[in-house]
């Protein structure tokens, strides 16, 4: 399919910004409306976690902007991004923000659906699929199930939470669901622990879900923070607290031979 002109799109001359939702990082979780839009952009800006591995195929002829790293391996600061999508959209650019699973969740979309509306540039959010549901589901772990778990809550572990939320959360008794939670995991395990969550709650990290070096360690409460340390753990990772990681089957592994993998791995590193 040819490229639309953007005169001729109805449009106008004053460009637009689609923020895409671009899923767990593999091309095929992106949706139909995901892969139209990367079609006729002019621009694309994208993150690291984003599907980018074929831009140039998915979104010929477009300008290709790399924001989540620049020269020196530091991210665009957040307001540089936003600036960058006005500007390009105020030359008269179909702008396509791609974005890591989907905009609205714990992704800055509404900051920069913000930005747009500040600067009078027509913006649109097309979702995608999340991960903080699709990567535990990468490794058969189903946020629900009845009779073990009705509900899920997703949080960020970007920073510590309060005392209060802990309480909040050990209180509900649904599965928790933590993203960018790697870093401050020693202190979830320890604030959910004090706000009274048995130690043997199963926990399980699923690192670079959807990717061929996906894996699953599985634990408690008690001791992840250990065999998540000894089996070098690393970012990007879903962290999923309740007994729904009873269920997970990762492969041909079931969670109980996971978390047998997981101590074995403990007793040889330590
Ligand atoms: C800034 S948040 C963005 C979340 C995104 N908006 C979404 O809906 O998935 C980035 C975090 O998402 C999680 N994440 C995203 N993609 C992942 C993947 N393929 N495997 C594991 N974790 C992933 C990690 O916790 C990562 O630190």
């Amino acid at each position: 399919m040819s490229r639309v002109g953007r005169d001729g799109d109805g449009l106008g001359r004053t460009g637009s910004v689609t923020l895409v939702g671009g899923g767990p990082g593999r091309e095929d979780l992106l949706t139909l409306a995901a892969v139209r839009a990367l079609r006729y952009a002019d621009v694309v800006l994208y993150d690291r976690l984003a599907p980018h591995g074929r831009l140039d195929e998915l979104a010929p002829g477009a300008l290709l902007i790399d924001v989540g790293k620049r020269p020196g391996h530091h991210a665009i600061p957040q307001a540089e991004i936003e600036a960058l999508l006005v500007e390009h959209a105020l030359e008269g650019s179909r702008v396509v923000r791609l974005k890591g699973g989907d905009p609205y969740v714990l992704g800055r979309g509404g900051e920069e659906v913000l930005a747009c509306h500040k600067a009078g540039v027509p913006v649109e959010v097309i979702p995608g699929v999340t991960s903080a549901i699709s990567v535990p589901g990468a490794a058969g772990i189903p946020l629900t199930h009845r009779g073990v778990s009705h509900m899920f809550t997703v949080v960020s572990g970007h920073q510590p939470l309060t005392a209060s939320e802990l309480e909040h959360l050990a209180g509900l008794g649904g599965t928790i669901v933590v993203l960018m939670g790697v870093n401050t995991l020693p202190s979830l395990t320890a604030g959910l622990a004090r706000a009274g969550m048995a130690g043997r709650m199963p926990v399980a990290i699923v690192e670079r879900g959807f990717s061929s070096e996906q894996r699953t360690t599985i634990g408690e409460l008690a001791d992840i923070v250990t065999t998540a340390g000894r089996a070098r753990v690393g970012s990007p990772a879903v962290v999923v607290i309740g007994e729904v990681v009873r269920l997970a089957h990762d492969g041909d592994a079931s969670a109980a031979e996971l978390m047998e993998r997981a101590v074995g791995f403990a007793a040889v590193a330590g």
